[in-house]
């Protein structure tokens, strides 16, 4: 693929965009497709968000994610927001069709797409979400319809309470959000299927902090980390000596970023491909 006048640009948007690992997954799709598209990271201020959006339009950059600190900042420059971005107020993809920008939010199918792969269903299940934060969010839209009882334990009692009822709202079904514990988690556990941690303890530089006692994770559960970095959270070694069934962030990372390249280009991506670079990536880091 030769960059010329008919390459179509894609980006990412955040601040800091610097360790990004979407170009790697994104050009490596667009390579292995032979698609004249290039994506590229803009370091992006908060304070310079609405500047950015003008230069979006009016380079004509095809579609573009969202990180850090503008996921929920960007509901406001849309013209359309998909019910995926909107149930959870927080958008990860846009599209720009022709300057009408419409916003979506993968992370939540990203999360399902890297359980199912697993082998990992969750319908019917009992599921414990650790965190209440935009990715927690994201997951507990997704898996509420389809779970049979979700639990949200979140350090900050009062944002698990609320997700909780803005979930039972929506789906009418029984929703359970409190204070994250030693002691509730642990009696949570003893029933439940699938853990999932979507907080960022672990995340480097802290990675020998977990919230899950080895103690508690049991061989026939599963155990699903969103934190990508590094490749194994000390929740995962954990989970994989306990013989648990085990998720890296990792493939949530491509997964998400798989559907976001479906969204701008209405073609599926190399995901094998995607995890072998991504994978090679964290484990040089
Ligand atoms: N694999 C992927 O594709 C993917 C996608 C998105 C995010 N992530 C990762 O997921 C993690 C969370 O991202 P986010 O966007 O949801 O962040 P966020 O909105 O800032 O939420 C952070 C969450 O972590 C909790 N938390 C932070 N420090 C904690 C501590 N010391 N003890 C207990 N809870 C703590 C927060 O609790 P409080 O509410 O009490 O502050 C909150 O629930 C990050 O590591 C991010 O890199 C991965």
């Amino acid at each position: 693929m030769k960059i010329g006048t008919s390459t179509q640009v894609y980006a990412l948007i955040g601040d800091p965009v610097e360790h990004s690992l979407s170009p790697l997954i994104h050009n490596l799709a667009f390579q292995s497709l032979k698609l004249n598209c290039v994506y590229l990271t803009f370091h992006v201020r908060i304070h310079e968000l609405d500047k950015a959006i003008k230069g979006i339009k009016a380079l004509g950059v095809s579609g573009f994610n969202v990180t850090v600190p503008h996921k929920v900042a960007i509901l406001s420059f849309m013209d359309e927001i998909r019910p995926s971005a909107s149930v959870i107020g927080a958008i990860n993809t846009v599209v720009n069709d022709d300057g009408k920008l419409v916003g979506y939010n993968t992370d939540g199918q990203g999360a399902l797409a890297a359980l199912l792969n697993e082998g990992a269903n969750p319908k019917g299940k009992r599921v414990v979400l650790l965190g209440a934060g935009g990715a927690a969010r994201a997951i507990a839209f997704t898996l509420t319809p389809i779970v049979d009882k979700l639990i949200i334990l979140n350090r900050t009692g009062s944002k698990a309470s609320i997700l909780a009822k803005q979930l039972e709202k929506r789906f009418r079904k029984e929703v359970e959000g409190k204070i994250l514990s030693s002691k509730k988690l642990s009696d949570e556990l003893d029933d439940t299927d699938i853990l999932i941690n979507s907080t960022s303890v672990g995340m480097y530089p802290n990675v020998d902090e977990s919230l899950v006692d080895r103690k508690m994770i049991r061989s026939d559960m599963t155990v699903f980390d969103i934190v990508y970095n590094p490749l194994e959270t000390k929740l995962i070694k954990e989970a994989k000596a306990s013989g648990a069934k085990t998720v890296g962030g990792a493939k949530m990372l491509v997964y998400q970023g798989a559907l976001s390249f479906e969204i701008w280009t209405g073609k599926k991506p190399p995901i094998e491909k995607m995890l072998k670079v991504v994978i090679e990536k964290l484990k040089e880091a």
